[in-house]
């Protein structure tokens, strides 16, 4: 009985070890980019950890975000502000309980970018 609490506290442990862990090589790109810039910034920015283009791992892919939100007006400004906030402060419960860590180091413009480039994934 006792054993339970145990193995839920070591999976927070390890859980955190891991969150960290995917986060600690990463490297956020300083300055202005554009479109283009998006794939190799979320390699370097280390995402890719938790997110991939199709499938999910510890996050949903990019594509499922996209098409997530395609009953939206994927231009529009409050979206997109929306998606940045989530890239630079995180946060859970779309998706599930698990959490996606912030990113201090984006800046806001940045974090516009990527996720107009998330939007722009599934084109409807
Ligand atoms: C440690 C794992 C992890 C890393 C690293 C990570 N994410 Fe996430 N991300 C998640 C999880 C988990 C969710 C789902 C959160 C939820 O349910 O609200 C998520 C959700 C998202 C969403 C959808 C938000 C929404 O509310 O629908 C976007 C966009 C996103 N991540 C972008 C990024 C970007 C860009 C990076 C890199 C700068 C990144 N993520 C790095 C785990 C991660």
């Amino acid at each position: 009985m006792a054993v339970f609490p145990k193995v839920v506290a070591l999976n927070f442990v390890l859980t955190f070890f891991l969150l960290n862990h995917a986060n600690a090589s990463e490297e956020i790109p300083a300055g202005d980019i554009s479109l283009k810039d998006v794939p190799l910034f979320v390699e370097k920015a280390r995402c890719i950890a938790c997110h991939g283009l199709e499938e999910f791992r510890v996050g949903p892919p990019w594509k499922a975000i996209s098409a997530m939100y395609s009953g939206r007006d994927r231009s529009a400004e409050s979206l997109i502000n929306y998606l940045a906030y989530k890239i630079r402060y995180g946060g859970a419960g779309v998706w599930g309980v698990t959490p996606m860590i912030e990113y201090e180091g984006i800046t806001q413009e940045q974090a516009k970018i990527i996720a107009e480039w998330i939007l722009r994934l599934e084109k409807k």
